[in-house]
């Protein structure tokens, strides 16, 4: 017999995205979709996915079991944000303001805005006050539906900040529900005091930087802006080649605001995710296709940055891209945490259906994180990792946009999120 601590019964729907994983091409129309579904957890674990009687034939409940009624309601994965920049200092409303008066994001940078304003604010921030900011992000996440989230340093750019920012991140993976996986990207920008002398600092993260936090443990992917006026394609290399010889697994933000052949980058180094990609080039698209590098795409900066440009999606899902969504939280480019609205903006701006882009926001997406074996879908063994809107079908999630419908979220076999409200903030024993 299976055995249940937790049960959701009669659902509506329940969208599994089971099946091979990463989803490729037309599969990525494919949810695996059941009507008047059930599923069952125990300790943490999927114990049963299907229909009211294999249910009622195969488990039996433990005592205290857990049962959610969810006729009215439809169950998906938790969804899984693979790129974010989490924990940072300050904020940057004037520079949206800014922007609205047709001043652009790079001009903002170039005269000491942009990055290294978070930067500096960071940098003066206090450990405490980065956790409790960053913390109230998650929250805002997890009552969203996130489950899992990557998150990126970037905004300390000294070794001690650096590792102070991944610090935070790895005690709230510890402390908070959702799985924070974390990524070191110290080659976010050029710090202040290395402006004119870049190269130092590039030879810094291979020598210091890299090392330590590997040392500590502390992010198992490295990351670098590959863009005119960040770091170029020779020193994108040379940082990404030093990380993967470390054991770091590699991600690239690559053709974001140019093309400049980081996606071809990505492919040829091995890396899990290529990510951005507006300017991809089409033998970057082949390159990414032939070895199954993820494209995260980030549709919630291009509609923030106002770029009436985005990632050419249809042709990478045509092409076999294993395509994934993601926020790109961030506090320049996209100050949201929404991952319904990003797939709403995955099919209004780029053109994904919603099928795929619910693929693209939890199976996909897994994948990007390299953690599609143990999460990303409702299957028997995964982590018991969803959330239950209250809508009439999964169309709803996407149409009836801007407004939250997760009225549950259960994480590891535990409800964490109870009518839209966090009830359970820590991790359990
Ligand atoms: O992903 N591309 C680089 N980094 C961020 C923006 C960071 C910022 O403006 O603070 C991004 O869009
Ligand atoms: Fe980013």
């Amino acid at each position: 017999m299976i055995k249940a601590d937790l049960v959701i019964e009669n659902a509506r729907q329940v969208i599994t995205c089971r099946g091979k994983a990463p989803k490729l091409r037309g599969e990525m129309m494919d949810l695996g979709l059941i009507t008047q579904g059930w599923v069952a957890s125990y300790r943490g674990k999927i114990s049963y996915v299907g229909e009211e009687k294999g249910f009622k034939e195969k488990v039996t409940l433990e005592k205290g079991c857990k049962v959610i009624d969810a006729s009215e309601a439809v169950v998906l994965p938790g969804l899984v944000d693979s790129h974010t920049h989490l924990v940072f200092g300050g904020s940057r409303e004037v520079e949206f303001v800014q922007r609205l008066r047709g001043v652009s994001y790079q001009e903002i940078a170039r005269s000491g805005g942009g990055i290294l304003s978070t930067v500096r604010a960071t940098r003066a921030a206090s450990y405490q006050v980065l956790l409790r900011d960053a913390r109230r992000r998650l929250d805002y996440m997890l009552r969203l539906g996130t489950t899992t989230c990557e998150a990126k340093s970037g905004y300390g750019q000294t070794v001690d900040d650096e590792l102070k920012l991944l610090h935070i991140s790895r005690e709230l993976h510890q402390s908070h529900p959702i799985d924070v996986v974390n990524t070191f990207l110290g080659a976010h920008t050029f710090p202040p005091e290395y402006l004119s002398r870049k190269e130092e600092y590039v030879d810094l993260l291979i020598s210091e930087f890299l090392p330590r936090v590997r040392e500590d443990g502390l992010a198992e992917f490295c990351d670098v802006f590959c863009e005119e006026g960040a770091f170029s394609l020779e020193q994108s290399r040379a940082i990404l080649e030093s990380g993967a010889r470390l054991g770091f697994k590699l991600k690239l933000h690559a053709d974001q605001l140019t093309s400049s052949g980081g996606a071809e980058l990505a492919a040829e180094l091995g890396a899990i995710s290529a990510d951005h990609l507006d300017y991809i080039s089409d033998r970057g698209i082949e390159m990414l296709a032939e070895k199954g590098v993820a494209a995260v795409l980030l549709p919630g900066s291009n509609f923030f940055l106002r770029l009436n440009r985005y990632p050419p999606a249809r042709r990478m899902i045509e092409a076999g891209v294993p395509v994934a969504l993601a926020t790109d939280f961030n506090p320049g480019t996209a100050m949201n945490e929404s991952m319904p609205l990003t797939i709403t903006l995955a099919c209004l701006e780029m053109g994904l259906f919603p099928e795929e882009a619910i693929n693209a926001a939890t199976i996909n997406s897994a994948y990007a994180v390299e953690l599609h074996k143990s999460l990303g879908s409702i299957e028997m063994g995964k982590k018991a990792d969803f959330i239950i809107c209250s809508i009439p079908n999964y169309l709803h999630l996407i149409y009836h946009w801007g407004i939250n419908h997760v009225h549950t979220v259960v994480k590891d076999g535990k409800i964490v999120v109870k009518e839209g409200r966090i009830i359970n903030q820590g991790r359990f024993p």
